[in-house]
């Protein structure tokens, strides 16, 4: 496996592969992540992981100077899951200017997690169509835990005829439930044991949804109360359509159910598609 920082160095080294599968990450790596590559593994001669946190999508208030970096557990897991190259620039590197050109994403960016973070959704569309004019890939993979991510990424590689097919890989979990994040790892011992709650809650938002309730709204006001009186403090709870993330049409019978909810200084996001 090869380390590289410099975008000459990336681009000497992937001049010679005909077909690269592609994995962006801000690093911190997980289970979840190494998934990720594992799908990679099976579309590709070729895997890269990009490990980079950016600036760009982080506001001013969140948490771009705090966010855990373990740059050498990282490599020695991605070793160990067989990526064949991992790009780590530094911030000079991808950004030796002001980003001044950025890709505006879909309306739906400033709905759901984009509602409480303003440009989010600009910064992550702008850096992975960097990353991905630098590593050309053929294949690009991200997780479903991040579905708002994935769905707008997939609208960019379409509207802007990107060459790269998009696979969305299963949230990996622990075992009681808690989607895996990099962002667990801020949660004290108390907040760890009351994570998995939000799962558990999404959870009865699709029981609800599926035995009858037809109210979508009462479901997601009373669940949002009952992690309210818990203490968590609730950004979104939202049924949504699978395949526009809108609000779903009365016919629409491929559903979501979304949360992002913070324990503390944590913020965690989970979803799960479910069917009418
Ligand atoms: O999901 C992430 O880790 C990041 O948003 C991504 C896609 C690597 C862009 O910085």
């Amino acid at each position: 496996m090869e380390i590289l920082r410099s975008i000459t160095e990336l681009r000497n080294r992937l001049a010679r592969e005909t077909g690269i599968a592609f994995v962006p990450t801000m690093g911190n790596l997980h289970d979840g992540h190494l998934q990720l590559v594992k799908i990679a593994r099976e579309h590709a001669s070729c895997v890269v992981v990009s490990i980079f946190v950016n600036p760009l999508q982080f506001g001013v208030n969140e948490d771009l100077a705090s966010y855990p970096r373990t740059p050498e557990q990282d490599c020695a897991k991605l070793e160990t899951a067989g990526a064949d190259v991992v790009f780590m620039p530094t911030v000079e590197e991808m950004y030796p200017a002001p980003q001044q050109i950025m890709v505006e994403p879909p309306p739906i960016a400033d709905q759901l997690c984009g509602a409480m973070r303003p440009g989010h959704f600009r910064g992550v569309a702008t850096v992975v169509l960097k990353l991905f004019n630098l590593v050309r890939p053929t294949v690009a993979v991200f997780g479903k835990k991040d579905f708002q991510q994935l769905f707008i990424l997939r609208a960019m590689a379409q509207q802007l005829n990107l060459p790269i097919t998009i696979i969305g890989g299963e949230t990996v979990r622990e075992s009681d439930g808690l989607a895996m994040s990099s962002r667990n790892a801020y949660l004290n011992p108390a907040e760890r044991l009351e994570a998995p709650r939000l799962h558990r809650a999404l959870l009865q938002v699709v029981q609800a949804a599926q035995s009858g309730q037809h109210d979508f709204a009462a479901i997601e006001t009373q669940t949002e109360q009952y992690l309210t009186q818990l203490g968590w403090i609730v950004d979104y709870i939202a049924i949504r359509s699978a395949n526009t993330l809108l609000p779903p049409e009365s016919h629409e019978r491929e559903l979501i159910a979304l949360g992002a909810a913070r324990l503390g200084k944590t913020r965690l996001i989970d979803n799960i598609e479910f069917a009418l």
